[in-house]
């Protein structure tokens, strides 16, 4: 069997294909590839499986590409909105992401993104690097406590969930959550508040905190009225999807303190980030790292490579993506 690798990943997953005794072969680029480079690496290799990234566009013509001998591509991400699920469907390929081994790291990081434009980290970094630190002062760099306030969780998923566990046990935070479906045990859990509305849980939320997929219906689901709907004290904070936020509305937002600040990991249109958006002293911007600590890297190769071994032992591949084109 033959697996191809777009691109260098931590090993374990490797290790671990190679020990079953499949044949990897890793893109020597150490970048993204192109579409022609990525259908060019496939074509006429007859490889059985690919481990792709979320940076990577995966279609109909990739797969064409793949030829019909190949069975997987295993997304080296939770999120799949890179890959066209439809076209996947039409040539039986079967897709799989990398849930759970990466929610405690983003959930981590969401509260870092969170904590830190609260108490003005990045600024006060800054501050004092530029040597303007001349000694303490009682109004120096004033920020605000998340203990006690108000979380709303837009998506109420895994990492959501977790947000809202750190938020509400180490922080006393009040949750609200909003999602397709309520959830009851949740509820209990959190004393939290389900807002079938989502414009209720804005105009209610001093932190707002996106955990949703990138779908059709979740594509600038943060929009400039919505923005506006957001307290003028309140924080907005993105660790899913860029496009999720119309990030030209949120520059105007920010800009005009329509909102208090915002601290993002995502982007729209990555690797730019929209016009003004870094030069804003009330953001705090980090180059999609919110899964990237090393122990959660290596796990997400490990279980890329367990789906696509599952699948080659005529077993259900463990993390198969639910089809949800049309949503
Ligand atoms: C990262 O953005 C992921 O989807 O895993
Ligand atoms: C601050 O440093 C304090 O002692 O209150």
């Amino acid at each position: 069997m033959k697996v191809y690798i777009t691109r260098q990943i931590p090993d374990e997953g490797i290790t671990l294909l190679k020990e079953k005794g499949y044949e990897v072969v890793v893109s020597p680029h150490d970048r993204v590839l192109s579409k022609e480079e990525l259908i060019a690496a496939l074509s006429g290799n007859a490889y059985d499986a690919v481990l792709c990234l979320l940076t990577d566009t995966i279609d109909a013509d990739v797969f064409e590409a793949a030829g019909s001998q190949c069975r997987i591509f295993a997304n080296y991400a939770v999120g799949f909105d890179n890959i066209d699920l439809k076209a996947a469907a039409e040539k039986n390929i079967i897709i799989t992401n990398t849930p759970g081994v990466l929610t405690n790291t983003v959930a981590e990081h969401t509260f870092a993104l969170m904590l830190a434009i609260s108490h003005r980290i990045a600024e006060a970094d800054t501050f004092i690097r530029r040597g303007k630190y001349v000694g303490w002062a009682p109004m120096l760099l004033l920020g605000n406590d998340v203990s006690g306030k108000t979380l709303g969780i837009v998506g109420l998923g895994r990492i959501g969930s977790r947000v809202a566990h750190h938020a509400a046990k180490g922080f006393d935070a009040k949750i609200i959550y909003h999602d397709v479906k309520k959830n009851a045990d949740f509820e209990k859990e959190f004393n939290a508040v389900y807002k079938e509305n989502l414009d209720d849980l804005l105009a209610e939320a001093d932190y707002v905190s996106i955990h949703v997929p990138l779908l059709d219906s979740t594509r600038h689901l943060i929009d400039e009225k919505r923005l506006r709907l957001m307290k003028p004290s309140a924080y907005l904070i993105n660790t899913s999807r860029g496009a999720v936020i119309d990030e030209k509305a949120l520059v105007d937002a920010l800009t005009n303190k329509i909102i208090k600040g915002a601290a993002i990991d995502v982007f729209e249109n990555e690797p730019f980030l929209a016009s003004g958006l870094s030069e804003l002293e009330n953001v705090i911007v980090t180059p999609h790292i919110a899964s990237g600590t090393e122990e959660t890297r290596q796990a997400m190769s490990r279980l890329a490579a367990e789906n696509i071994i599952a699948v080659f032992e005529g077993k259900e591949a463990p993390n198969k993506v639910a089809v949800r084109y049309g949503s």
